[in-house]
């Protein structure tokens, strides 16, 4: 049987503004869709989605060789900065080596350290948002990116006056990440990488000298039966950690603000009237800020009733299987009395999100002040336009 073969419409801004209603035709006619765009096959069930994070048939690394991969794009360009940050990235990789530098990376990154920065995230918290009340403002670029970033660089233990730089690099890194790139924003993600690379390798080199309270020092000095991570696959890991932490959290609590308004929900007392923990699992669930990942297919295999050629890629859309009715009941519906907390938001399996722990709280201390007003949406937000990386350009509230 053949799987049905589509034209996936990732660049159709009234699909970007909107993509769940045509998500639920594809799901509900197919289980998979075959993408012609891209030569993707997308995965669009729950249960389909979930087998996939947890089989070990598929896999983050091209299975050529299980720890490099395409270097080059379309045009034979070659981005070698680009790529140099992300050889150990625990995205990419798969198997002992993932295991062995996910394993030294949680040591560093434990609850308890997350549960220390609390007072620090109250404080940042309540600092922008008093400056901000009785006027309208941006929600991403006055409240949400200052605030992350500003977490991310505390935890890390990079200096302020850094922050504006992470911000850029990071912006211009993560557009590498959609379905389709430019050349142009090719070009800015190899600058960038080069730029962040380098000031992560000086900054490294301080922390051994002088070791703080911090990640990268810890980084720097975690042990686990003899092993230690080296400085390349620290520098990637620093570089993944905000990347992979910032834009995520920032879209969540936009994409979250601006949910709760479009649905008619008053923001004022929310978590009085709910758990914040629900409120919160709910919120990512229903607008996921990260909307796919792509994985290899390492062997023939069958899934939702195809079969899958070893070395095919396919793309699971996390988005697509939290609104999944088999699996949500009124799946379309914002429901802070849910019992099923288990969204794919945050992934699963051996690459399940290493910091849940730390956005959580994020977003906890960001919607326990925030739900201390009624917040309105003074203009109709526009999305950025990317499918990938879900969020909007620019949220104008007031407070
Ligand atoms: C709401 C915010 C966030 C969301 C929705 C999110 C989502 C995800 C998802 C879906 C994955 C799995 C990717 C895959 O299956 O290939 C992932 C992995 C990861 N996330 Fe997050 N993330 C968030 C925040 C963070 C934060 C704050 C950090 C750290 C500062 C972080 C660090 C990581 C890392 C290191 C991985 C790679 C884990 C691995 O491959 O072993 N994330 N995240």
């Amino acid at each position: 049987m053949n799987i049905p073969e589509i034209k996936f419409p990732n660049l159709d801004p009234d699909f970007i503004k909107n993509p769940y209603p045509h998500l639920k035709i594809l799901r509900e006619s197919s289980p998979l869709h075959k993408d012609i765009n891209s030569d993707l096959v997308l995965v669009t069930r729950f249960e389909d989605v979930k087998g996939v994070q947890t089989s070990k048939a598929f896999s983050s690394s091209e299975p050529a060789d299980l720890h490099t991969f395409k270097k080059t794009n379309e045009s034979g360009e070659n981005y070698p900065y680009f790529w140099k940050t992300e050889e150990f990235s625990l995205l990419n990789l798969e198997g002992q080596l993932h295991g062995d530098l996910r394993g030294l990376v949680a040591k560093a990154f434990s609850t308890r350290q997350v549960q220390e920065l609390r007072p620090f995230m109250e404080g940042k918290s309540s600092e922008l948002l008093n400056n901000l009340k009785g006027s309208s403002f941006d929600l991403l670029a006055d409240y949400a990116q200052p605030y992350s970033v500003s977490v991310i660089g505390k935890l890390l233990g990079v200096p302020e006056e850094q922050y504006d730089n992470f911000l850029d690099w990071s912006n211009k890194i993560v557009k590498m990440y959609d379905l389709e790139v430019s050349n142009e924003s090719s070009q800015e993600a190899e600058i960038a990488a080069k730029e962040f690379y380098f000031y992560i390798n000086e900054l490294i080199d301080e922390k051994v000298k002088n070791p703080g309270d911090d990640m990268i020092s810890r980084l720097s000095q975690v042990t686990e039966n003899d092993q230690r991570l080296t400085k390349d696959q620290i520098i990637c890991t620093v570089i993944l950690l905000l990347n992979a932490g910032h834009e995520a959290t920032v879209n969540t609590i936009g994409n979250s603000i601006v949910a709760l308004r479009q649905n008619d929900i008053d923001t004022k007392d929310l978590d009085k009237r709910y758990e914040i923990k629900k409120i919160i699992e709910e919120l990512i669930r229903w607008d996921s800020p990260l909307q796919f990942f792509q994985r290899w297919v390492l062997e023939d295999t069958s899934l939702g009733g195809y079969e899958l050629k070893e070395n095919s890629k396919i793309a699971i859309l996390l988005g697509s299987a939290n609104r999944d009715e088999l699996a949500f009941e009124n799946g379309e519906e914002i429901n802070f009395q849910r019992d099923n907390l288990s969204h794919t938001s945050f992934g699963g399996g051996v690459h399940f999100c290493l910091g849940a722990h730390l956005a959580r709280l994020e977003l906890e201390v960001s919607f326990t002040n925030l739900f201390k007003n009624a917040i309105s949406l003074q203009s109709e937000p526009e999305r950025t336009g990317a499918f990938g990386i879900r969020g909007y350009k620019e949220i104008i509230v007031s407070i």
